[in-house]
């Protein structure tokens, strides 16, 4: 028997990698599909989640990093660059370390969660706060590209993209076939882009019999696909999608109009009870960007849509523990109680305050 080989091994000859790249890989992809027996109830559907949070460093980045910093490393590059919302910087300082690359990481200053900024920085990535938003990251990011001897590895990069699709290929492997609805959270877009690239390519290699209606969400104030306008200032707790003026927005909306798919917008509130009952139900914890696929279901459940007798897939990109601040606020702010219970060190004390 042997380990899963990391998604550049498992599926190289479906890539666009130059030949004979070697990998830089952390083992990445492999990722669980869970099947959720609370949203399967819900939607007399068979509802999987694809838990991306089991990646290396807790998120779907590092498909895309792999393939980013093997060609990276393979071009003779010696510094790597990205503008982030904490999560493509946490998985591109982990990738530049295990190649020996030099990370310069761009984000908007005081709104990165603790576990993605904690990662970043022991990861020795050099990391420069803007007083701005990942647009604003984003443009400079490219500019120190354009300027200086420093590969961009944001998704703009379409060797990132390359890497994502497979996450698309193993539902396919796992589940037979495409399923028939796939739902997810949507920031700078990147994400359902190669879910699409992923799928097509399997139903043009004759590996799936069809491909899934995408239907991707975005949060309330950050919802630029909804409305088809750039958000100047976009605004929501779920921080990693905070994100106004997306880098594939072309290739979201072909996505969307090939599958026949669309966008919709949910509120912070719903993003976080999403999280909430998703941890509580089906014992899996992910950051509140990550839950705006599950509370878009929810969402269209209760205005009457119907996905009963398909089968439907949820990314959840991320990991609960990379923000556990929001996620503790949101769970306060909706009365639960966080820690209200202090008791001497006895069983009769413990049992007495356990009821
Ligand atoms: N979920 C999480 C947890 C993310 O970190 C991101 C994006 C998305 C969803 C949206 O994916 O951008 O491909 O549409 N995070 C980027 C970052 C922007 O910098 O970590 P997308």
């Amino acid at each position: 028997t042997h380990q899963w080989r990391g998604v550049i091994e498992e599926y190289r000859q479906l890539l666009e990698i130059p030949e004979g790249t070697p990998a830089v890989t952390l083992r990445e992809g492999g990722t669980p599909l869970v099947h959720s027996e609370w949203l399967s109830g819900l939607t007399r559907a068979e509802v999987w989640l694809k838990v991306e949070g089991d990646n290396p460093t807790g998120s779907f980045k590092d498909r895309g990093m792999t393939a980013a910093i093997s060609v990276a490393r393979h071009d003779g590059a010696e510094a790597v660059v990205c503008a982030s919302t904490g999560n493509t910087s946490a998985s591109m300082a982990a990738y530049a370390a295990k190649a020996g690359l030099k990370p310069l990481v761009l984000v908007p200053e005081g709104k990165i969660a603790a576990g993605k900024m904690a990662q970043a920085i022991v990861h020795g990535a050099q990391v420069i706060m803007v007083r701005g938003n990942f647009d604003d990251c984003l443009g400079i990011a490219k500019g120190l590209a354009w300027d200086f001897p420093v590969a961009l590895v944001n998704s703009v990069n379409p060797v990132r993209l390359e890497g994502q699709k497979t996450a698309a290929f193993e539902i396919v492997d796992f589940l037979g076939d495409a399923p028939d609805f796939h739902l997810l959270p949507v920031g700078n877009a990147g994400n359902i882009s190669a879910y699409w690239l992923g799928y097509t390519q399997y139903a043009d290699l004759g590996l799936a019999t069809r491909k899934p209606v995408m239907r991707g969400f975005q949060a309330e104030g950050a919802a630029p696909l909804v409305t088809g306008e750039p958000f100047p200032d976009p605004e929501t707790k779920a921080t990693a999608i905070r994100i106004g003026n997306p880098a594939s927005w072309k290739l979201a909306e072909a996505a969307r109009d090939e599958s026949g798919g669309r966008f919709a917008a949910v509120s912070d509130d719903q993003i976080l009870a999403a999280q909430r009952d998703l941890a509580s139900h089906d014992g899996v914890f992910v950051e509140p960007a990550s839950a705006a696929g599950i509370a878009g279901l929810l969402q269209e459940l209760a205005a009457g849509e119907s996905y009963a007798g398909s089968t439907v897939v949820v990314t959840v990109t991320g990991h609960g523990l990379k923000d556990t601040a929001t996620a503790l606020e949101g769970f306060a702010a909706a009365g639960g109680s966080i820690v209200d219970t202090v008791v001497d060190a006895d069983v009769a004390s413990a049992a007495r305050a356990a009821g």
